[in-house]
């Protein structure tokens, strides 16, 4: 192990409610300053001449299975000041962290997407903006509801830790055979546990029962990298689960009910009429993965793992 210990962000498990709340509002405050033409220097001039690797290793497992992720870790993390990793299994990203000199950002595994989280909670954030001035220990979500309806899959298994951290309510539909499985129920009920106000997780089989009071509406492809032979009992499993107006009408969403997918979009698990109607907030949601980003390099890479 590195005598320097860097600390990764491997899944928002990872951060507490007080850590996961100042990554948000810090990735509100760059998009603020950068888009209004305010270039940060700090954080520009302690990122000047660094190098982060990148590496996704999705498409590629059969080329890159015979070398070990020990002797990659040691020396890509020597040349770098930060590993960015996209993996298969969540144990490849946990284990180049492992033996990393150097802070390891996991931009999805099969588990986790920690980026998308921290871009969905400041999209919810800036959806739902609180009338009296929330303090800057809360975003100002508490008791707001997601409705997720289609697979139970990484997107939403960070999604759930942190929800469950600041008192977001997730209610889940997932085809019976596709439920959240135990090991992952218990990581988002310990998430819960470490806030005093958390949010409750749900589930159920049927999508108007998760869509009632719901705030916001997610949903996500129903074939994820790696699970393309699956796709045709995928599509057969699913076939109700479909967001529609009319889905979210006969559950009951709220009124000013909105509607989140982390992309790239597939027609079967949401109609045009939401993903592209006034409801919709993907395209801002998608643009929130940059500032996500930029927090999370400011955090780990440059502040090393102190968030504040
Ligand atoms: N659940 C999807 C997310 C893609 C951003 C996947 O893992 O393929
Ligand atoms: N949402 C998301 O992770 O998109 P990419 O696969 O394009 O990075």
């Amino acid at each position: 192990t590195s005598p320097f210990a860097p600390r990764h962000l491997l899944s928002i498990a990872d951060l507490t409610p007080a850590e996961l709340t100042t990554l948000v509002r810090n990735a509100a405050a760059h998009k603020k300053a950068i888009k209004s033409g305010s270039v940060p220097k700090n954080l520009l001039g302690a990122l000047a001449g660094k190098t982060v690797a990148m590496t996704f290793s999705k498409r590629s497992t059969r080329t890159r299975v015979n070398e070990s992720l020990y002797d990659t870790s040691v020396v890509i993390s020597s040349m770098v000041s930060a590993i960015v990793a996209r993996v298969a299994a969540h144990a490849d990203v946990a284990n180049l962290a492992k033996h990393s000199s150097v802070p390891v950002i996991n931009a999805l595994s099969d588990l986790y997407h920690p980026l998308q989280t921290i871009a969905d909670l400041l999209t919810l954030h800036e959806a739902f903006p609180t009338t009296t001035s929330s303090p800057s220990t809360s975003l100002g979500l508490e008791g707001k509801k997601i409705a997720w309806v289609g697979d139970a899959n990484n997107v939403l298994f960070d999604l759930a830790i942190g929800a469950a951290k600041l008192g977001v309510d997730v209610a889940v539909a997932t085809p019976k055979g596709y439920e959240i499985p135990s090991s992952m129920r218990q990581i988002i009920s310990s998430a819960a546990s470490s806030t005093s106000t958390p949010g409750s997780l749900t589930t159920t089989t049927a999508p108007l029962e998760a869509v009632h009071n719901a705030d916001v509406l997610v949903t996500d492809t129903w074939i994820s990298m790696g699970q393309e032979s699956e796709s045709a009992a995928r599509l057969a499993a699913f076939e109700n689960f479909q967001i529609t107006n009319a889905m979210a009408e006969q559950g009951g969403a709220k009124e000013g009910w909105r509607f989140m997918h982390c992309l790239p979009r597939h027609q079967e698990e949401v109609a045009d009429e939401v993903f592209y109607g006034p409801r919709s907030l993907v395209f801002q949601e998608a643009e929130n993965r940059l500032w996500a980003a930029v927090a999370a390099i400011e955090a780990f890479v440059v502040n090393k793992g102190r968030i504040e």
